[in-house]
């Protein structure tokens, strides 16, 4: 079963959702989070300030994920930077979506960074997460043009198209396994 951590809008938690996956529950790090409102499987926030530390707070997660059934964590637009507690839990099995053509221009602001980098190929990644920022090996990655005059808005929007196809593809081909 699929556990999908979300920070934001969660449009790629609602493309895995209409892909019919198998998603057994939706976690964050914000309870304010959008995402968490367009589903009907059960959701957490798991908020920093709860919890004494980072550690302490993924641990937390690790374990309610795990209680409802979660083998295999998706990150969907999720910012924070797992810690090695989390990272124990689901050993190879924790994959991430990230608006670039990593290993080019990973972090938080990727779409910003290729506008003023002045870019005229951008693309989305799908890959394995390990303890760096948007690093882990690669699984699956389409490139997407940009164009005259795009913005970071028009540009992202343009790869969460094809982040919508990638992401849910890569997991149904993962949950085969
Ligand atoms: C997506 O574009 C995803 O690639 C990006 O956040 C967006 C979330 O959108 N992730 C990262 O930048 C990870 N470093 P969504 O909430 O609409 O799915």
């Amino acid at each position: 079963m699929i556990g999908v951590l979300v920070s934001g809008e969660g449009t790629n938690l609602q493309a895995l959702v209409d892909a019919g996956l198998p998603i057994a529950a939706v976690a964050s790090n914000r309870d304010d989070a959008p995402a968490l409102a367009r589903v009907s499987i059960p959701t957490r926030a798991f908020e920093l300030g709860d919890y004494d530390d980072r550690a302490a707070r993924d641990e937390a997660m690790a374990e309610w994920l795990r209680a409802q059934g979660v083998d295999l964590v998706v990150l969907a637009g999720y910012m924070h930077l797992l810690t090695p507690a989390f990272l124990e839990r689901f050993p190879a099995a924790i994959v991430n979506v990230h608006p670039s053509l990593l290993p080019s221009f990973p972090g938080a602001h990727a779409v910003e960074e290729q506008i003023a980098a002045g870019v005229t190929e951008s693309g989305a990644t799908v890959h394995l997460v390990d303890e760096g920022i948007d690093s882990g090996p690669i699984l699956a990655q389409e490139r997407v043009p940009v164009l005259e005059g795009d913005t970071p808005a028009t540009l992202h929007a343009r790869i969460k198209r094809v982040e919508h196809e990638l992401l849910p593809k890569v997991v149904r081909d993962l949950c085969a396994r």
